[in-house]
C-alpha cells in the first residue's frame, strides 16, 4: 500500500479504536443488523494487519460494551456467535503474527463457551512479542474505575498503601489496563460525538479522530487517513507552541 508520507518514525504507540456504525451500514443495504456486524470483521482484520506491519504496538477494539447487552437477545446472541467463531479462526493467525491478545471488561458474563475460547486465545498468544491486540469485552469505563478503588480501598484498608500514596501511577496500576500504555489516537467511527463508556481515565491527551466512515467501511485507506490525521497534530500537553520539541507520544509526558 502507497503510504502517502507517513512518518514511519511517528506513529502512534497505542491506538485505540471505538468500532461503531455496523447497524447502520446494513440499514442502508437493506440488510440486516447482524450482516453488518459480519462485515465488520473484515475491517477488524484490515486495522489489526495494517497496525502489525507498521508496527503499532498496542491496538484497542471496543469490541462490545456493558450497556450494548441490553440490546435484542438475538442480537447479542449472533455477536457472541461472530465473536466465537472470530476468535476460533485468527487465533493461528496471531500466532503466526506474533500477536499476543488480551482481553479488557467483565468477560465472565460472557457466554461459556465464547469466554473459553477467549482464554485459549488469551493464553496461546501470552508470549506473542510483535504486537498487543487489547479486546474490549463488556467493557465499561465507569466500571473500570470502580474497580479501580475498590481495590485502592481495600488495599489502604489493610495498611498495604497509606492514602497520602495514591497517586496517578497507583490508580493507572490499578486499572485493567495497567499493562498499557495510555492510548495516543482513539478513533470513532460512524460520526458519534461521544466515548459512549470506553476508556475514560486511560485518555487525558489522547487525540480523537471522528470519521464519518461506518465501521464495515473503515479499511486500510481509511486507517491511513487517521494515521496522517493524527502526524498533523501538534501535541502540547498543556504547553506552548515554542515548547514542544519531543515526539508525539505521551511516553514519559510529565515523568
Ligand atoms: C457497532 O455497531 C457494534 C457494536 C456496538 C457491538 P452498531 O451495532 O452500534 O451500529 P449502529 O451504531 O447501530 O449503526
Ligand atoms: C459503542 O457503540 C460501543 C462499541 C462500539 C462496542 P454504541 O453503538 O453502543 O454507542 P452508542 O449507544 O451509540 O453511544
Ligand atoms: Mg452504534
Amino acid at each position: 500500500m502507497n503510504l502517502r508520507g507517513l512518518d514511519k518514525s511517528r506513529l502512534p504507540r497505542h491506538v485505540a479504536i471505538i468500532m461503531d456504525g455496523n447497524g447502520r451500514w446494513a440499514r442502508l443495504r437493506g440488510k440486516g443488523r447482524i450482516e453488518g456486524h459480519r462485515r465488520g470483521r473484515a475491517s477488524v482484520r484490515a486495522v489489526v494487519e495494517m497496525s502489525r506491519k507498521l508496527g503499532i504496538p498496542y491496538l484497542s477494539l471496543y469490541a462490545f460494551s456493558t450497556e450494548n447487552w441490553l440490546r435484542p437477545k438475538e442480537e447479542v446472541h449472533a455477536l457472541m456467535g461472530l465473536l466465537e467463531h472470530y476468535l476460533a479462526v485468527e487465533q493461528p493467525k496471531m500466532m503466526r503474527h506474533g500477536i499476543r491478545l488480551l482481553a479488557i471488561g467483565d468477560k465472565y458474563r460472557l457466554p461459556p463457551p465464547v469466554l473459553r475460547t477467549l482464554e485459549r486465545a488469551v493464553k496461546a498468544t501470552q508470549k506473542n512479542q510483535g504486537m498487543t491486540v487489547v479486546l474490549a469485552l463488556s467493557y465499561s469505563g465507569r466500571d473500570d474505575i470502580v474497580r479501580m478503588v475498590q481495590a485502592v480501598a481495600r488495599e489502604a484498608k489493610e495498611g498495604a498503601c497509606a492514602i497520602e500514596d495514591i497517586n496517578e501511577e497507583v490508580i493507572s496500576a490499578h486499572m485493567e489496563t495497567r499493562s498499557i500504555p495510555d492510548p495516543d489516537l482513539l478513533i470513532r467511527t460512524s460520526g458519534e460525538m461521544r466515548i459512549s463508556n470506553f476508556f475514560l481515565w486511560q485518555i487525558p491527551y489522547t487525540e480523537l479522530y471522528i470519521t464519518p466512515t461506518l465501521w464495515p467501511d473503515f479499511r486500510e485507506e481509511e486507517y491511513l487517513q487517521a494515521l496522517l490525521e493524527f502526524q498533523r497534530r501538534r501535541r502540547r500537553f498543556g504547553r506552548t507552541d515554542e515548547q514542544i520539541t519531543q515526539p508525539l507520544c505521551s511516553v514519559g509526558r510529565n515523568r
